[in-house]
């Protein structure tokens, strides 16, 4: 009889498993928490429209991209599910903004009539507005599961990424440049602004959720950054190259109203090369917290699947 038993075979990180468990929790949990609350439903049809807005479509990255990081620290689960659910609706408030007619004036999103073509554009603009507050509620919960202090920095992270320092400001910046050339360090700021800034923070607040070296926190943060970057190189190139049925959007709406993208600046193949080089800086900053000392602690196999998956997307 052997001394040792063999050594269990690893099975290999399975992106489709791991996102099924993953998401069920988080649709579970929108759904138990977006404006129906037994005791004070949302008045006069916003729960409708909030409802309308965030449940039943959307890839779920950003909570995906909490989950994972929180995954790879070790951290608190139910502070990072609050987390993912509270990126998720700022993302979906910014939707439903993005589309009026004010902005992209867009009729199409997640496969279905945009909100305010489904609700009016006054219950649209309340929809957002309530999402926004709501996300805040999330990571404030009022029992243990959740410390105070963890609480504040999540609360911190995810209002600087939603506002005038991240996707707000790059909104602006977004409308601002409707017909005008930018050089590639203004675009590059619009899309770190506009996008960058909520992906890197979906890492970085699962990343808060449990203990983490400097280096692995910096490692986290390029890793955020490259990801963020590449989401919207890609979501450039996806709508010059994909069809509307399939993006659940409607396609070449960039180049219809003279919006400066990636693929306006440097073309379809140089975009394409470019969303690979980021997808390889992601991977180079996992690697340092695979040969970080305490490796052990980390597993990064989510967030190295996931990176993989938002730059290949529909390709
Ligand atoms: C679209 O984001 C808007 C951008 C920031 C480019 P997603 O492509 O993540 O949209 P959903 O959530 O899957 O609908
Ligand atoms: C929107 O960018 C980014 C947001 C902050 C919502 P886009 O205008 O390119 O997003 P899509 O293509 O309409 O999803
Ligand atoms: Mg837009
Ligand atoms: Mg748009
Ligand atoms: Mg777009």
């Amino acid at each position: 009889m052997p001394l040792t038993s063999a050594p269990e075979k690893l099975s290999p990180f399975r992106l489709g498993d791991w996102t099924t468990q993953q998401l069920a929790n988080v649709e579970q949990a929108l759904t138990r928490w977006v404006a129906c609350p037994k005791d004070a439903p949302a008045p006069a049809g916003l729960g409708d429209a909030m409802r309308y807005a965030v449940l039943d479509g959307g890839k779920r990255l950003r909570p995906l991209l909490v989950l994972a990081a929180c995954e790879a620290v070790g951290g608190n689960p139910q502070a990072a599910l609050r987390a993912a659910c509270a990126v998720e609706l700022i993302h979906a408030y910014s939707l439903v903004h993005d589309d009026m007619p004010c902005m992209d004036n867009d009729v199409l999103r997640r496969g279905k009539p945009t909100v305010h073509v489904q609700f009016g554009e006054a219950q649209a603009l309340l929809a957002g507005d309530a999402l926004q507050a709501l996300a805040f509620e999330f990571l404030t919960p009022d029992d243990d599961s959740v410390d105070a202090p963890t609480q504040a920095r999540l609360c911190r992270m995810l209002a600087q990424a939603a506002g005038f320092q991240g996707m707000a400001g790059g909104q602006a910046i977004d409308l601002a440049s409707v017909g005008l050339p930018l050089n590639s360090v203004q675009l590059h700021e619009m899309h770190r602004l506009k996008t960058g800034a909520l992906l890197q923070a979906s890492v970085m607040m699962g990343a808060s959720c449990g203990p983490a070296l400097a280096a692995v926190r910096d490692a986290l943060r390029d890793y955020g950054a490259a990801v963020g970057l590449a989401f919207q190189v890609v979501d450039d190139i996806l709508d010059v190259t994909a069809d509307s049925a399939t993006l659940g959007k409607t396609a070449g709406k960039d180049a219809a109203q003279d919006k400066p993208t990636f693929v306006s600046l440097m073309g379809l193949d140089a975009s394409r090369h470019y969303a690979q080089e980021l997808l390889a800086r992601a991977f180079t900053s996992l690697s340092v917290i695979d040969a970080s000392h305490d490796k052990g602690r980390h597993n990064t196999d989510a967030l190295h699947a996931l990176a993989d998956m938002l730059v290949n997307r529909g390709h």
